[in-house]
């Protein structure tokens, strides 16, 4: 497509996507009030909320809640979440719970999340079985939130989402917050006061006060439609200014949106500017045992092994526990400590800097993460990571001997590896750039559920020279045009690789189609091209089946193939600037894993996000 009409084009689905989002303005932290069940401690809760540390909890507690290991049951706290735009339609949080043998909807929902969410809630967000859940099955756990109204106060910025519990009532809540009543009952119109239902009051941030609506970081509702009715050419340009703003928009959310408190000064990273936690809270960060907890080792402490320790796991680093070799050095299966863990023999001593660097990354956790559980330096560096059962997607794909992987199964990981890379592109300080997504770096468990690999590691060659230009890491075939020519640097760049694991999870073909050994960056055209050449063709839907992997014979169903390689196609997009975001990706995906799973029986809610983000032929 011409570029410039491409421009003028995507400017046309970002204002009807603006208008047809029923969200006012989002922010970047809400809190959700949470009733300490007994037995509940804020290790437990730290780990529903994907908080990198209890202590981010204290901080919004305070008075209430002395440190992270003394809390009484029976009171309720308040943690901190990002209140994004769900679907389109309004404002939540779409949390990750891994199921448990035995868990029901009733329990995760009035118990582990505190009856922020419902049963309802569950069902509608989710196509399980609620009477035949599955271990380990990610169940998305929407809660609401908000972010205050600019047209009753501008008094109050930060919302509560409170569950209504059997001794609540107005009364009691205007003496809790000192927020007058007819202000409270306005931010609550026609909600039935009943337990079970949510109200949302006032809160207090980590100093105490009430921070104020702050209009500025908002785009009004009433601007788009404004716009939409004014005259067509003025219209243009509005709209060519308003694009800026998100981005600005989008680029300070990214800087504020914490819950990595610890990331703190002691591992010699300096938190980012405008951080929401103060100095003051930055206390005794050390291991965090209770995240860790989430999966496979607990990490107490330390995360330092001996290399005794590593080389008794992996018999001695033989031939036989070797499972991979990639870019960086080997990878060997090992039993540590009475747990599975791949352990990377990497090709180089680690830095003074990259050891920092390590000890953060052990304390990035999320489920579409593959965890680093720990490193060691003598010797050689090795880094030790949770062990995943089921090999990497590239072998699923296109290696021998293992069943075609099936159409859902593919749209689940491709939003398992969007979920992870959408983690660490908004959630966390400073936000991290990937670099190496491929097939080969996205991990399967015995699930079926993917993880990206290997984050962080491209630190590992840049730390210590930043005043050098940052040397090219990455892949042939998943590059785009903008870092393989100039070498420049955004999220955007692992959108782009995103958009190419799209392409071969539809057609199982290799990134890079060896044609010419001489010119790599021609050749890094194969896929992206392939695909353009079909998708470019007014009949393009109808000439997909071409592509699309013959292992899955008949089994697919053509249209969400066609919206993922439509997916697909916007994220690989020549400009960076037009590529979504991995957090429309994610909405985009979400939808269409629902729509995937019930296919037969019809979508059972409207594929909003992807016809906004893609709409057009
Ligand atoms: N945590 C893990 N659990 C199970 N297998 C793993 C794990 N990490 C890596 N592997 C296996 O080892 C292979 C090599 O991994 P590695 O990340 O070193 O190389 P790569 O991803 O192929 O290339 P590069 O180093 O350039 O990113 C992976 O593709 C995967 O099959
Ligand atoms: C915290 O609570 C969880 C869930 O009840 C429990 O398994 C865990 O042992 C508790 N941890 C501590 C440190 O008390
Ligand atoms: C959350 O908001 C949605 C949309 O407004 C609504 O349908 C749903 O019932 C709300 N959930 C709860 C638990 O109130
Ligand atoms: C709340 O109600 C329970 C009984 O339902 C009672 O035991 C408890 O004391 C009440 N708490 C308060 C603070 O009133
Ligand atoms: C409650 O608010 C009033 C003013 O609205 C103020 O004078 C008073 O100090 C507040 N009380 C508390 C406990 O914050």
């Amino acid at each position: 497509m011409n570029p410039r009409f491409g421009f003028l084009f995507l400017v046309l689905i970002s204002v009807l996507l603006g208008a047809d989002t029923k969200c006012p303005r989002t922010c970047d932290v809400a809190l959700g009030s949470y009733f300490v069940w007994e037995g509940a401690n804020l290790s437990f809760v730290s780990q529903m909320f994907l908080l990198s540390s209890p202590d981010i909890i204290v901080s919004y507690n305070r008075g209430r809640v002395p440190n992270r290991d003394s809390v009484n049951s029976g009171i309720r706290v308040n943690v901190p979440f990002s209140c994004d735009c769900i679907g389109d339609s309004f404002l939540g949080h779409t949390f990750q719970y891994q199921i448990k043998r035995g868990d029901t909807y009733d329990e995760i929902a009035t118990k582990f999340y505190s009856g922020l969410t419902t049963v309802d809630m569950l069902q509608r967000f989710n196509t399980f079985n609620p009477l035949n859940l599955q271990e380990n099955q990610i169940l998305n756990v929407v809660v609401n939130c908000s972010c205050g109204d600019p047209d009753i106060s501008r008094t109050y910025g930060l919302f509560v989402t409170y569950p209504i519990r059997s001794n609540d009532s107005w009364d009691k809540l205007r003496a809790d917050t000192n927020v007058s009543l007819s202000l409270l009952q306005q931010y609550n119109q026609g909600v039935n006061f009943t337990p079970g239902n949510l109200v949302f009051i006032p809160g207090r941030d980590q100093s105490g006060n009430y921070p104020p609506l702050d209009i500025s970081t908002g785009l009004a509702g009433g601007a788009i439609a404004g716009i939409i009715i004014g005259a067509v050419l003025g219209f243009l340009l509005v709209v060519g200014a308003i694009f800026i703003v998100i981005r600005k928009r989008k680029l300070k959310n990214s800087r504020l949106l914490v819950f990595s408190q610890e990331l703190s000064s002691q591992d010699g990273r300096a938190l980012a500017p405008g951080s929401l936690f103060d100095k003051s809270t930055e206390s005794n960060g050390q291991g965090d045992g209770g995240i860790a907890a989430v999966t496979g080792i607990t990490v107490d402490k330390s995360v330092e092994f001996s290399y005794e320790e590593l080389a008794k796991a992996t018999d001695n680093f033989s031939l036989a526990n070797k499972i991979g070799e990639g870019g960086f050095g080997s990878v060997y299966y090992a039993e540590l400590r009475g747990e599975k863990a791949a352990i990377k023999k990497m090709d180089m001593q680690a830095t003074r800097e990259f050891l920092a660097e390590i000890k953060v990354l052990t304390r990035v956790h999320h489920l579409n993460l593959v965890r680093l559980i720990g490193y060691c330096v003598e010797n050689s560096l090795f880094l030790v990571y949770e062990y995943i059962e089921n090999g990497n997607l590239s072998q699923h794909l296109r290696g021998t001997g293992r069943d075609p992987l099936p159409w859902p199964s593919r749209v689940q990981i491709a939003l398992d590896s969007a979920r992870g890379l959408e983690y660490i592109h908004e959630h966390t300080v400073p936000v991290y750039i990937h670099r190496d997504i491929k097939s080969a770096n996205i991990l399967i468990d015995k699930n079926f559920h993917g993880k990206v690999a290997d984050f962080g590691l491209t630190k590992l060659t840049e730390v210590g020279n930043s005043s050098l230009p940052t040397r090219l890491v990455g892949t042939f075939g998943y590059m785009p045009p903008e870092y393989a020519q100039y070498g420049d640097v955004s999220p955007k760049i692992d959108v782009y690789a995103f958009g190419v694991v799209l392409y071969e999870l539809i057609s199982a073909k290799e990134a890079v189609v060896k044609t010419n050994k001489m010119s790599a960056i021609n050749e890094s055209k194969g896929l992206v091209a392939l695909f353009e050449d079909v998708l470019n063709q007014p009949d393009a839907k109808e000439n997909l089946y071409k592509l699309v992997d013959p292992r899955l014979e008949e089994n697919y169903p053509l249209d969400s193939v066609f919206k993922m390689a439509q997916l697909a196609k916007a994220c690989t997009h020549e400009n960076p600037q037009l590529r979504p975001s991995m957090r429309s990706i994610v909405v985009a995906l979400m939808t269409l894993s629902s729509a995937t799973e019930d296919w037969d029986v019809g979508s059972f809610y409207e594929n909003q996000a992807l016809v906004n983000l893609m709409s057009g032929r």
